[in-house]
């Protein structure tokens, strides 16, 4: 149709991971284990279910367009001002809102190519020029980044730790790079795995950094398990945040969803446990990785990527997986087609993959 026009045509329709009620109606199983979206796999805190229930009977009011009890929580817990804080609907809805605040048709992006889809979708429906970046042996390439950068740059974006690799730049890395970030260049910074790569001493926390043309972007959806609300965070700058709420859609994130951040982010006996068993997890399925001889990328997400010999051995896995009620990834989409990405879920789930898993192996 000639209304629409050619980078908006030429965009392949977002592929979410297999809803649990359509594998369950394909292959009529009784038991399906879904390790495809990198959610929590434990549900949400119970303290949020009672918060978020009690607020159900305010839902007929708009909630606080300002968002001012939880940014005001998120800027005492980092130590910074309300003015540096913006809630959105999911971290990638603040992304949406940041591309539409700076970025004017001549300036360009520059990105990793394969790394967050949904960053893809929004380069590319932005229509803006963007310079996709090779990875290198499934990390960032951040040389390679920084050589990219001309007068055109505006906004670079980087995941750390990646999806779907689950890598994630070091300390060094990031300072380098950031010495040839010109100030009048954007850097979105999207720690949406940030809890589960805290630790390790090499990860550069982006909030000791506080430059003036960093945002960090940070969820809910993950280590706190709420996905389903959509609600996220960012810090930055208080004119970048100042112009960013201008732009952002007022009543977003929605009052349950406000109020599910708040309750998670003091419910530190739920978070803690949720990194536990995320660890356990990834310990399980790691070492159940090696002793088949499995292939695989070192993560610090709450996911991990197995690497096959051929798109086409990644992709019979994935089906035989589906057909006994096992939901995982197979990466071709992100451009990773000889990869498989699989999400820790709970001991029980984990242990049901990977016996599902020898028994297609040993077929
Ligand atoms: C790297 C990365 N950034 C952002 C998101 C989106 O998170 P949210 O649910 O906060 O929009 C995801 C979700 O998978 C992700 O993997």
């Amino acid at each position: 149709m000639a209304l629409v026009p050619k980078h908006i045509k030429q965009l392949s329709p977002y592929q979410a991971g297999k809803p649990i009620e359509e594998v369950r109606r394909e292959f009529g199983l009784e038991k399906i284990v879904k390790l495809a979206s990198n959610e929590n796999p434990l549900g949400p805190s119970s303290k949020v279910i009672l918060a978020v229930t009690n607020s159900l009977k305010n839902t007929h009011r708009y909630p606080d367009a300002s968002g001012f009890s939880l940014r005001n929580r998120l800027a005492n817990k980092f130590n910074l001002k309300l003015e540096n804080v913006v809630l959105g609907a999911g971290s990638e809805g603040i992304m949406s809102v940041i591309m539409r605040t700076f970025l004017l048709p001549t300036d360009e992006i520059i990105a990793a190519r394969n790394s967050f889809i949904g960053f893809r979708v929004l380069a590319n429906s932005s229509g803006i020029h963007t310079n996709w970046v090779t990875m290198r042996d499934y990390r960032y390439d951040l040389n390679a980044m920084a050589k990219c950068i001309n007068e055109y740059t505006k906004v670079i974006y980087l995941a750390n730790p990646d999806n779907p690799t689950g890598t994630y730049f070091t300390k060094d890395e990031f300072d380098q790079f950031m010495k040839k970030v010109p100030d009048r260049v954007i850097v979105i910074l999207d720690e949406a795995y940030f809890e589960f790569a805290m630790n390790k001493k090499d990860y550069p926390d982006s909030m000791y950094y506080r430059y003036d043309n960093v945002i960090t972007l940070r969820t809910f959806s993950k280590a706190y398990g709420l996905a389903g609300f959509r609600i996220g965070y960012g810090f930055g700058h208080e004119d970048l945040i100042g112009n960013i709420l201008k732009v952002k859609l007022p009543f977003e994130p929605s009052l349950p969803a406000q109020i599910a951040g708040l309750t998670a982010l003091d419910d530190e006996v739920y978070l803690n446990y949720a990194l536990k068993i995320n660890n356990d997890g990834m310990e399980y399925i790691t070492s159940s990785f090696k002793k088949i001889g499995y292939d695989f990328i070192e993560s610090s997400t709450n996911f991990v990527t197995l690497i096959l010999d051929s798109p086409l051995e990644a992709e019979i896995l994935c089906s035989e997986l589906l057909k006994r009620g096992v939901i995982v990834r197979h990466l071709k989409g992100f451009g990773w087609a000889e990869c498989v990405r699989i999400s820790i879920g709970t001991m029980d789930e984990n242990k049901y993959f990977i016996s599902i898993l020898k028994k297609i192996i040993l077929k």
